[in-house]
């Protein structure tokens, strides 16, 4: 998925210094998960991981990509009565393929009030130019048609996580394969923070459930898990392991206002949110972080690090960030053993969208990486 700070392409130089003080699989935890990517190339080389981020959309991901070993069996509830073919359970491909032309969401009584309420679902009702609260801000995110889908199989997991049986895990990897296919069909230039105001040639495909893949763990490995909440609390309740990777915002956008929508598909709206503005923001509270303000930033770092029981600990971020290169040095070097302290970096291509606003001018295209190291234990 297109994320702000998805390190995907720095992959391989994370690995690559992961390697040189540390070169078997351990335990690791990653608290500003994001995509999960950096969790995910862990656990494909060995590693138990346990991932986490303030973002439900996230905390499904990481199921996804980290927490589940190999594709869930749904019931076949979840699919129409006609598509049943007189199976109780299907495995996840075929219920993808059921769920393909999905675009009723069910029989009314089995839907919440608030599901019912808008009549043709909370997508198309608010985020298409179908719904009359889409038209009025002229909120284009997905055509009528990909609305209508992504409302109707999101109130079909809706119905069946109301059951007593479901598996949270299962239910996860769904939101997931969804938030996925509706990025893709999303007439935006990358994140939410604005929809284009003409359809783009992506917006216009039909949306499709393409499977994921989880990652089978490796002989010998634990098993990884997934968390919703703060980078703090997670590191608290992890308590050592032999890496902690941190990845935290490092400018002042905040997260839930960039990727409202995969955070609503993730959230569901069997309690419909307060929508508001422009793009349709939902209550985001919770959500914000410190890390994303000058002044918090500092006391987050503090905070973070003081949780942060890792033999190894190495810290992402940029070097156009609210902290300064020498206050995370200052920081790291005090919380680990003396000489210990490492830097390393990579320049990479900045990631631009058109959300960034004409007014938005930048001096250059290729920023830095930074990777601060330091061994603790
Ligand atoms: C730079 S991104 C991480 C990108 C991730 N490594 C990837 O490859 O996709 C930062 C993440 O930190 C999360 N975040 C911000 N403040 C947080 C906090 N206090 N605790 C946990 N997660 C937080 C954001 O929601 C966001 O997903």
């Amino acid at each position: 998925m297109r994320y702000l700070g998805n390190k995907t392409k720095l992959v391989p130089f994370l690995l690559e210094t992961v390697d040189r003080f540390q070169e078997t699989p351990g335990v690791a935890c990653d608290p500003f998960a994001g995509t999960a990517s950096v969790s995910a190339a862990l656990k494909e080389r060995g590693w138990q991981v346990h991932a986490g981020d303030l973002m439900a959309s996230s905390y499904a991901l990481q199921v996804a990509r980290v927490q589940l070993d190999a594709p869930p069996r749904y019931p076949a509830s979840l699919l129409p009565p006609a598509a049943r073919n007189g199976k109780r359970e299907i495995g996840y491909r075929a219920l993808l393929e059921g769920l393909a032309d999905l675009d009723d969401p069910g029989h009314p009584d089995d839907l919440s009030d608030g599901e019912a309420s808008a009549g043709h679902g909370f997508i198309s009702e608010h985020y298409t130019s179908y719904g009359a609260a889409g038209r009025e801000h002229g909120r284009m995110y997905f055509s009528p048609e990909n609305g209508r889908k992504i409302d109707a199989i999101r109130t079909r997991i809706d119905v069946w996580t109301r059951e007593a049986s479901h598996s949270e895990a299962a239910a996860q990897f769904l939101i997931a394969t969804l938030i996925e296919a509706a990025d893709r069909v999303a007439n935006t230039t990358g994140v939410y923070a604005s929809f284009v105001k003409t359809m783009q040639p992506n917006a216009l495909r039909p949306l499709q459930l393409r499977p994921l893949e989880p990652i089978p763990r490796k002989p010998g490995a634990g098993a990884c898990s997934a968390f919703r909440g703060s980078a703090a609390r997670l590191l608290a309740s992890v308590g050592p392991v032999d890496l902690v990777y941190l990845d935290p915002p490092y400018n002042g956008r905040q997260y839930p206002a960039y990727y409202h929508i995969p955070e609503l598909l993730a959230l569901g709206w069997s309690t419909p949110p307060e929508i508001r503005g422009k793009t349709g923001l939902i209550p985001d509270e919770a959500q914000r972080s410190d890390w994303c303000r000058k002044r918090g930033a500092p006391g987050a770092l503090r905070e973070v690090l003081e949780a942060a029981d890792g033999r190894h600990i190495l810290f992402s971020y940029n070097d156009e960030g609210l902290l300064g290169r020498d206050t995370i040095e200052a920081a790291l070097r005090e919380r680990g053993l003396p000489d210990s302290y490492a830097f390393h970096d990579r320049p990479y291509r900045r990631y631009r969208s058109d959300a960034d606003g004409p007014r938005r001018s930048y001096a250059r295209d290729d920023v830095r990486e930074h990777l601060h190291y330091v061994r603790c234990a």
